[in-house]
């Protein structure tokens, strides 16, 4: 047997084509592109690139686009469960529930097909935010808002979030994150969806193995983690003090560091600049600023002091952009997921068409031949 690699860091488990980290470099491309080109796009053209393998032309643009309009809306049945199970839980785990039960609603739920797959995949990219937004409503005793074709997928989950259409700043922030958060090669919450799917259980088994994963802090639960923290934080004053105590008590400061990643993550520099954005235009520095000092502070004491590569990952200024876009804390990693489904299935049809069961041993450390008293 091998080595034991805690954690699996720098173990190749797979083959891929959907995404290439270069984590020296800080580069990150889907499907051949920089996410600094993509970032022009929309999501549903990324997420055609992710699961068909190329751009859609504009009749594979109208098609999916039609696809996703007809799949937006969710039925009585799912508002019921969300109005009965919805015990002040996260956004994540109502969407865990509902996609469980519109699995059961599915009559193609265990048909692999590529064919069925792309079926269910359309649905549930387009479901995934009429989803979350049906929950905060719920929560908070509103009605339910349905979905505005018109608009594009990042304004129109704003829309049935909020219940009035966004700011241009604000609708280009949300599609930007969509399209952002959507894919990062083996991650964990991945890397949980294509095991599952590789013991050729259904596509909805998958995706709700990744979002088990994706709702730890260590992973996309660290922008709901950020934004407790930034709330935490009376001013952007008393900033450098919280992290210098954090950092003192040896506590991981949240949004910060990375697996992969030994420079600046290519995602937290795009948001970065979002945020910088949106707060200058509410004219409220107050977030940034926070988040700004949190980010000098860590390069001062663990970047350059203890030479550590601890720069600020994809959920450090995700969670101080929802900060401005009044995302509730408990939908952060929910609207992560938004994105993130499309990765998600991208990575599910790619193993399914070249299956081989994953799995890995573990080295036995325990005690041999223990006998039974008689
Ligand atoms: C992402 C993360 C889980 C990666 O973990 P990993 O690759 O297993 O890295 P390790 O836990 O081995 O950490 C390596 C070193 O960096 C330090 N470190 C890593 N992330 C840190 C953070 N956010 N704050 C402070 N120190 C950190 C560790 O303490 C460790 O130091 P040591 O070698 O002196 O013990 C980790 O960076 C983390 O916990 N970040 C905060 C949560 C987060 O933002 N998650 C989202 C990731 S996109």
């Amino acid at each position: 047997m091998t080595d034991v690699q805690k954690g699996l860091e720098k173990v190749i488990a797979l083959e891929t084509k959907i995404s290439y980290i270069d984590g020296e470099r800080g580069l990150l491309e889907y499907r051949g592109i920089n996410i600094n080109e993509l970032v022009k796009l929309t999501f549903l053209e990324v997420s055609h690139l992710l699961i068909f393998g190329h751009l859609p032309n504009n009749d594979e643009l109208e098609d999916f686009f039609n696809q996703m309009h007809d799949n937006r809306d969710i039925d009585d049945e799912v508002l019921n469960l969300l109005k009965i199970c919805n015990f002040n839980i996260e956004g994540m785990d109502a969407l865990r529930t509902i996609i469980s039960y519109l699995s059961h609603c599915d009559q193609d739920l265990n048909d692999n097909s590529m064919t069925a797959n792309i079926r269910k995949a359309t649905k549930l990219i387009a479901k995934f935010p009429t989803i979350v937004a049906a929950f905060h409503r719920i929560s908070e005793l509103e009605d339910v808002i349905h979905p505005d074709p018109s608009l594009s997928h990042g304004a129109n989950f704003l829309y049935m979030l909020k219940g009035f259409r966004p700011k241009d700043i604000e609708a280009r922030i949300m599609e930007t994150d969509f399209i952002i958060s959507a894919e990062h090669e083996l991650n964990a919450s991945t890397f949980s969806a294509r095991v599952t799917a590789s013991t050729t259980s259904d596509i909805y088994s998958a995706i709700i193995s990744g979002l088990g994963t994706l709702k730890g802090r260590l992973h996309g639960g660290a922008r709901l983690a950020v934004m407790e923290m930034l709330d935490e934080i009376p001013s952007p004053d008393e900033a450098e003090k919280y992290t210098l105590d954090l950092i003192s008590k040896k506590q991981r400061i949240m949004g910060f560091g990375h697996r992969v990643y030994k420079t600046h993550d290519p995602r937290g520099l795009i948001f970065k600049k979002l945020a910088i954005q949106i707060a200058k235009e509410n004219k409220d520095m107050t977030w940034y600023d926070t988040a700004q000092k949190i980010e000098n502070t860590v390069f001062q004491e663990i970047v350059e002091k203890k030479n550590k590569p601890i720069y600020p990952n994809v959920d450090f200024y995700a969670g101080v952009m929802y900060k401005y876009l009044e995302i509730p804390p408990l939908l952060a990693t929910s609207v992560f997921a938004i994105g993130r489904i499309a990765g998600w299935l991208a990575h599910c049809i790619e193993q399914y068409g070249d299956n081989r069961l994953i799995r890995p041993r573990a080295r036995y450390i325990g005690e041999h031949e223990i006998h039974l008293r008689k």
